[in-house]
């Protein structure tokens, strides 16, 4: 079967969204496509055989599957939805978030080459570069986000890759996407940027001269809590070399995985957009509450990156940390009292999640330590789901009143 995979190429996101990916000839005229559960495939004959191998070894060969290591018809469907998200030529669905960091640091990273990446990343991020890499001989300095004239002056002959985040975890800082990847071309470098955080609906980094665009598809883009998944985005050039490597060390995806993923997409510009809202709203909430000490959203016009963001960023995501006034007790009592989000570590999905930064986020380290990494005890991240920002609010004010010192 041919898969005419999009409507239009230039279609807008939420059209994307509902379209991109899935064949427009369906099979016994069912609108949903099936879930291909399938582990390898079969040929008719020989002549096939050598067909597919001829094309095979000569580049990529879509919508032709051999092994379920290599390719997946429903995988490959959530691949090309999301690559017209990302205005990407090509997309790879993996394991999850970090399996798409780490095959595109360990693919790119040869021995004794060196990456520079921005600091308020993933924490786990952050360990796979400085302390995993170390053993391939791989060297990593941390930059502060922001600071181009340290990102420039960290940059050596054997650097490879610039990382970064946006906006990033937990102080939602903004990198000015289109200043690192100018400093990444100039240089002759990689830029790759985790956009776990933005949502293509909120920044296409493609657009802006980014190379490759991660994303933890378990947040925003499956979009309901319920599924595990990575995206490596970017150009067949830069990306089909990932591609091969992950044949080779199997940490693929699974078609059950990709179909609710493709589902939930259906739904990602709605969703953002409602997230985007609440947030905004509750920010405001808090920014005025006189329990709480701090607020960071960068839709907030005192947010540090507020700026970059409303040049960049068509909505400024669903993410936010604040400080309670008083220490962990208090912090505590207030996550206690709160009745509409859970206590979870994760963001992006329908529901509410509250994360208790030190003491979920960074468990292992005493209050001092935590300090050295910028983190108080009294930091909270809200993720917004879906949820009526009234509700919400109402529930953060009950909660914030219960906190006594
Ligand atoms: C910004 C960011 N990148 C990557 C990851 C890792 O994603 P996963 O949990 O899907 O491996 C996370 C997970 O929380 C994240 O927040």
């Amino acid at each position: 079967m041919t898969h005419n995979r999009s409507v239009r190429d230039n279609c807008l996101p939420s059209t994307h969204s509902v379209h991109a990916g899935e064949t427009r000839v369906k099979s016994l005229h069912a609108l949903i496509d099936p879930i291909f559960q399938t582990s390898t495939y079969t040929f008719d004959n020989m002549a096939e055989v050598v067909a597919y191998q001829t094309a095979h070894n000569k580049g990529h060969v879509e919508d032709c599957f051999e092994y379920g290591r290599y390719g997946n018809p429903t995988i490959a469907a959530a691949e090309a939805r999301i690559a017209a998200l990302e205005h990407a030529e090509t997309a790879i669905l993996v394991a999850s978030g970090m399996a798409a960091l780490a095959y595109t640091f360990l693919q790119y990273l040869p021995s004794g080459s060196h990456i520079v990446m921005t600091d308020d990343s993933y924490r786990r991020t952050r360990q796979f570069c400085e302390d995993h890499l170390k053993k391939f001989n791989v060297d990593c300095t941390v930059v502060p986000l922001g600071d181009f004239d340290a990102l420039e002056a960290a940059i050596r002959p054997e650097t490879r890759i610039l990382f970064s985040e946006t906006p990033s975890n937990p102080y939602l800082r903004v990198l000015d996407v289109e200043r690192f990847a100018e400093i990444g071309r100039r240089r002759g470098l990689i830029t790759v940027l985790d956009s776990t955080f933005s949502t293509p609906i909120n920044l296409t980094p493609i657009d802006y001269g980014i190379d490759v665009v991660i994303h933890s598809a378990t947040k925003y883009l499956g979009g309901h809590n319920d599924l595990l998944a990575g995206v490596i985005a970017g150009s067949h050039e830069v990306v089909d070399y990932i591609r091969g490597y992950i044949g080779v060390l199997g940490g693929i995806s699974d078609p059950n995985t990709a179909y609710l993923l493709l589902r939930g997409l259906k739904t990602l510009s709605l969703r953002v957009q409602q997230q985007n809202q609440t947030a905004q709203k509750v920010a405001e909430f808090l920014a005025a509450h006189p329990n709480v000490e701090q607020v960071w959203y960068p839709g907030l016009k005192t947010h540090p990156g507020h700026e970059i963001a409303s040049k960049q960023m068509t909505g400024y995501g669903g993410v936010l940390s604040f400080t309670v006034k008083g220490g962990r007790q208090e912090s505590f009592q207030f996550i206690d009292a709160l009745k509409i989000p859970f206590i979870s570590a994760s963001l992006g999905g329908t529901e509410t999640l509250v994360l208790h930064v030190a003491a979920q986020a960074y468990s292992d380290l005493n209050p001092e330590q935590c300090l050295k990494e910028g983190i108080p005890q009294n930091l909270v991240r809200l993720a917004l789901g879906i949820e009526d920002a009234e509700d919400l609010i109402a529930d953060l004010d009950q909660a914030l009143r219960a906190v006594q010192s």
